[in-house]
């Protein structure tokens, strides 16, 4: 593990997703690795902390997912740019060498089943909360977050810090056909005294 990937208190691990990047799903299953781009993610809770995913059904992915029952959430940055666009537009299904032909890089962290991608500004880990209907009928997938991780060269002391990072740390918001932005500046609203803590 890259010395520079720090852990992130679960009671934070919502922020690593708050801001609504792209994130990439990966997961493995008796010895298939695989990891998909995915725009629909979202927290869900703070704690225990628990986010949401949409597995469309022809993804392979999704079929590691529910065979395992666990997942990583990661964070890729700008610099992950094409990769993540390749990861998001070619299946193992039909391309048994999508990994190698991206050349994500993948590593693991001891306690933990599904890989990680190397290079991304951020990673939860994550288990299945199986809700069968909701899977079948809205490809939804409802997770607990068991691990995070962040790097500590944007991500410091509970929070992002992408305005004192290098481009390249930004994160990516997906819009279609290949059109991303990078996260861009940051705006600071007064709290009111009635303001609930964290919001
Ligand atoms: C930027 C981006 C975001 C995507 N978001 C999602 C998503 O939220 N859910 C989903 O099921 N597919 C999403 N996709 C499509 C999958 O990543 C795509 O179907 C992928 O090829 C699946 O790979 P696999 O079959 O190897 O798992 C997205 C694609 C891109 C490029």
């Amino acid at each position: 593990m890259d010395s520079y990937i720090s852990p992130v208190e679960l009671e934070n691990a919502y922020r690593l997703i708050n801001h609504g990047p792209t994130v990439l799903i990966s997961a493995a299953h008796r010895g298939v690795e695989n990891v998909m781009a995915a725009a629909w993610a979202c927290a869900l809770d703070f704690s225990p902390p628990r986010l949401t995913v949409v597995l469309d059904k022809t993804s392979r992915t999704r079929e590691l997912v529910e065979g395992s029952s666990r997942f990583a959430i990661q964070v890729p940055t700008a610099a992950q740019l094409q990769l993540t666009r390749d990861l998001g537009t070619t299946s193992l299904v039909t391309e048994p060498c999508k990994l190698v032909d991206s050349g994500v890089e993948l590593f693991y962290i001891d306690g933990y089943e599904a890989p990680f991608v190397a290079g991304c500004s951020a990673w939860l880990a994550c288990e299945v909360i199986v809700e069968p209907h909701n899977q079948k009928t809205y490809d939804l997938f409802i997770a607990e977050v068991t691990g995070a991780w962040a790097d500590r060269r944007v991500f410091q002391d509970g929070h992002w810090n992408f305005e004192n990072a290098e481009p390249q740390w930004r994160s990516l918001h997906y819009i279609a056909g290949g059109q991303f932005y990078a996260i861009g500046e940051p705006l600071r609203a007064q709290a009111k005294e009635s303001a609930t803590a964290g919001a």
